[in-house]
C-alpha cells in the first residue's frame, strides 16, 4: 500500500494536507477489478466478452482476445461532458491527470489501456472520457450513542445499490467543490427555503473543514472499459452531534432515495455489493481514519487492502 498525496484536477497542488491512501484497487486482491468484468450495470448487457482471472493483465499475451466494442449512444453524440469519438485526435490525451498511471499507456490506435487490465469492452461504454473519468466522493458520518456510525448514503438509480453520495468532477473544478456540491444535489436537494438556509449553513461548517481524505485511485466500477475508467478522491467528514440534528436529508435527480446507513455489523461484515462499486473499501478506510472502526469480521477484513 502507497500513501499519496489527493491532487486537483486544474491545479495539481495537494489541497488538504493529510496523506491519503493511494490503494492498489483491485490490483492486489484474489480476482482482479471484477466490477469492471460484469454486466451489474443494464446497459453493458451482452456489451462484455468474458475475461478469466489470470488474463486480466494486459502483461499476459492473449492474442485471440475479441473484446465487444461499446460506447453508449449517449456518450456517442458528444454531449459537453463527453470527449470527441476519435481518441487519436486528442491533443495531450497521454498527460491527463490520473491517480494511477502518469503518464496514461495508449494503445497503438491512440486509446487509453486501463491501467488494472482487460474488461472484455472496448470503447468508453457510459464513461465521457477516454482514460479515466473523475469522482468525487464524501463520506459524511456521524456516531450513534451506541458507538455505531452512520453515513448518508444514496440509492442509486442504475444499479438500486446504496452508495456515498459522490459524483463526477466537473471540468476546471476543484475536488472541495465538487464534494459539497455533489453532496447537495443528491442528498440536499430541499424545497422549503427555510430547510434549504439551514442546510447551507450546516454544509459551510462541515465542508469547510476539508474533511480527511482517506483515498484517492481507481475504482472498480461496472462502468469502466479497457478505455475508459472511473478515478474518485473519497474524503470523510465527521458531523458533531449538534450539526447532525440540523442536516434535514432529500434526494435529488440523481438518487431514489437518501438515508442515515448504519454502518453496523451487518453491513461492514457482509458482502461487499451492499454497497456500490468499492464503496464499502472506502468507507472501512474512513472509519478506521476516524476510530469508528469498530466490526472485526473475516469478510471485513477482505474489503480492505
Ligand atoms: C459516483 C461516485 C463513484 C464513482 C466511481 C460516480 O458516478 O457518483 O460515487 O465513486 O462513480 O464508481
Amino acid at each position: 500500500m502507497r500513501l499519496c498525496m489527493c491532487i486537483t484536477r486544474d491545479t495539481g497542488t495537494a489541497p488538504h494536507a493529510q496523506p491519503s491512501v493511494r490503494s492498489s484497487g483491485s490490483r492486489g486482491a484474489k480476482a482482479p477489478h471484477v466490477r469492471s468484468r460484469s454486466e451489474i450495470n443494464g446497459a453493458y448487457q451482452k456489451q462484455r466478452a468474458p475475461v478469466p482471472d489470470e488474463r486480466v493483465p494486459w502483461s499476459v499475451a492473449w492474442p485471440a482476445y475479441a473484446p465487444i466494442e461499446f460506447t453508449h449512444e449517449s456518450v456517442a453524440k458528444q454531449p459537453v461532458w463527453a470527449d470527441p469519438v476519435d481518441a487519436s485526435r486528442i491533443a495531450g490525451l497521454r498527460d491527463r491527470l490520473s491517480y494511477e498511471s502518469s503518464p496514461l499507456t495508449l494503445a497503438p490506435n491512440g486509446r487509453p489501456l486501463n491501467p488494472f487490465g482487460r474488461t472484455g469492452t472496448t470503447g468508453r461504454g457510459l464513461l465521457g472520457k477516454w482514460g479515466p473519468n473523475h469522482a468525487a466522493d464524501p463520506i459524511v458520518l456521524r456516531a450513534r450513542p451506541d458507538g455505531v456510525f452512520e453515513m448518508v448514503a444514496i440509492k442509486r438509480r442504475d444499479t438500486g445499490q446504496w452508495a456515498i453520495p459522490g459524483g463526477m468532477v466537473d471540468a476546471g473544478e476543484v475536488v472541495s467543490v465538487t464534494l459539497r456540491r455533489e453532496f447537495t444535489e443528491e442528498a440536499g436537494a430541499l424545497d422549503d427555503p427555510r430547510e434549504q438556509a439551514a442546510l447551507s449553513s450546516a454544509l459551510d461548517v462541515l465542508f469547510g473543514s476539508g474533511g480527511s481524505s482517506v483515498y484517492c485511485g481507481y475504482v472498480d466500477d461496472p462502468r469502466n472499459t479497457d478505455n475508459a475508467w472511473m478515478e474518485t478522491a473519497v474524503h470523510a467528514f465527521l458531523l458533531p452531534a449538534d450539526l447532525s440534528a440540523k442536516l434535514p436529508l432529500q434526494s435529488g435527480s440523481d438518487a431514489a432515495d437518501v438515508r442515515w446507513l448504519p454502518l453496523d455489523e451487518q453491513l461492514l461484515g457482509g458482502d461487499a455489493s451492499a454497497l456500490y462499486a468499492d464503496h464499502l473499501r472506502f468507507v472501512m478506510l474512513a472509519l478506521r481514519q476516524v476510530g469508528g472502526e469498530r466490526v472485526r469480521s473475516p469478510s471485513a477484513e477482505n474489503a480492505r487492502t
